[in-house]
């Protein structure tokens, strides 16, 4: 499932690492690749929801890691967990995505503003400098002469970009913000531009399906964004950065056509108009920022995805009734 491909140094780490969002897609990549390094980790999340990690690691692995179960919106709690357990650095990806924030604007808000603003208030309390945080290419459309569709949940992203420039400035509060493009992979199954993962996942299944946007798309492993994160609190940081993080421009038509390379007998089909974000975002500052971190092409990461999709519905681990 690619994990070798992003190798992490745990020279860099000197205590434990909290991961918030530890049961999403990103997070279990996250806790997959620093538990692989022997990186001490402390996991936190709503919910003591593991699924998506198991996808990942042996189960008595992920049962064997601290889990810490909570609101992010909750200060008392964040202050304490990254008190208690002496955290040293903060991979933070605890959010609500595009349609939840729509369906529900003020708990969007705690979550993917308050919850940020504990996390910062958390390391400004313990001096940490080693933040990272999820913003998201959905920011973009709040910077100026954009024609990219505005949503709250790119609006609270980009206020976070904005917390953390403040919490640096007047606290000192380094951090490395990333926002990633459309990620796909093991684990990727809810949000709005989950459906190229669901593509994979009918492909392997010899389901139909029918992705409902078209054009450009970015192609961002999975493995891949959590690498970067995992590299951007390997070190001590002394400014508030911000970078974007792509993967592979390419088109819905390429994905559907790499699928079917591989699986010739899939019936995936494009509907829909393009996505309202941008796709074609250079990857360059943040590979300059942070030195190598791993990469797969699409074709490498659509077919070793596809691969681990068979093997998991072979032998019941998942199933088709997980597409949507
Ligand atoms: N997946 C993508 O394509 C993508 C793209 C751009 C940005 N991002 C950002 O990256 C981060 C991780 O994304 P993901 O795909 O892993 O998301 P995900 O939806 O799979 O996981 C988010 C996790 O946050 C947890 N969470 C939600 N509310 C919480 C709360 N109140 N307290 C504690 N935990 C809570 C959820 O339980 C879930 O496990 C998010 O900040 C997201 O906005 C993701």
């Amino acid at each position: 499932m690619s994990l070798e491909t992003y190798l992490v140094n745990p020279g860099g780490f000197d205590g434990p690492v909290l991961v918030t969002g530890a049961g999403g897609c990103i997070g279990a990549w996250v806790l997959a690749l620093l538990e692989r390094a022997g990186v001490p980790v402390i996991a936190f999340d709503l919910n003591d929801d593991k699924r998506r990690p198991k996808l990942l690691m042996a189960d008595d692995k992920v049962d064997a890691l601290p889990w810490e179960t909570g609101d992010i919106a909750d200060s008392e709690r964040v202050m304490a967990v990254v008190r208690d357990h002496d955290v040293r650095a903060i991979i933070h990806l605890a959010a609500l995505q595009v349609p939840f924030c729509k369906a529900d604007p003020i708990n969007g808000a705690k979550v993917n503003v308050v919850g940020s603003v504990n996390i910062f208030e958390a390391a400004r309390a313990q001096n940490l400098k080693r933040v990272a945080f999820a913003s998201s290419i959905a920011a973009h459309s709040f910077f100026p002469d954009q024609p990219w569709l505005p949503t709250l949940y790119g609006a609270y992203k980009y206020c976070d970009e904005m917390i953390a420039k403040v919490y640096c400035q007047d606290w000192n509060v380094p951090s490395v913000g990333i926002r990633p493009g459309v990620v796909y992979g093991i684990g990727r199954d809810q949000g709005m531009t989950s459906k190229t993962t669901m593509a994979i996942l009918a492909a392997a299944a010899g389901k139909p399906y029918a992705i409902p946007f078209s054009g450009a798309v970015s192609g961002l492993h999975a493995g891949e964004v959590a690498s970067a994160f995992i590299k951007a609190v390997s070190v001590d940081r002394d400014e508030a950065v911000m970078f974007d993080h792509n993967g592979v421009p390419c088109t819905v038509k390429d994905w559907v056509d790499i699928i079917k390379e591989i699986s010739p007998a899939a019936a995936i089909s494009i509907e829909g108009d393009p996505l309202p974000f941008p796709a074609e975002l250079s990857d360059e500052p943040i590979r300059a920022y942070l030195g190598d971190f791993g990469h797969l092409s699409l074709r490498e990461g659509i077919q070793s995805t596809f691969d681990t999709f068979q093997t998991m519905l072979r032998n019941d681990v998942i199933s088709a009734d997980a597409l949507r």
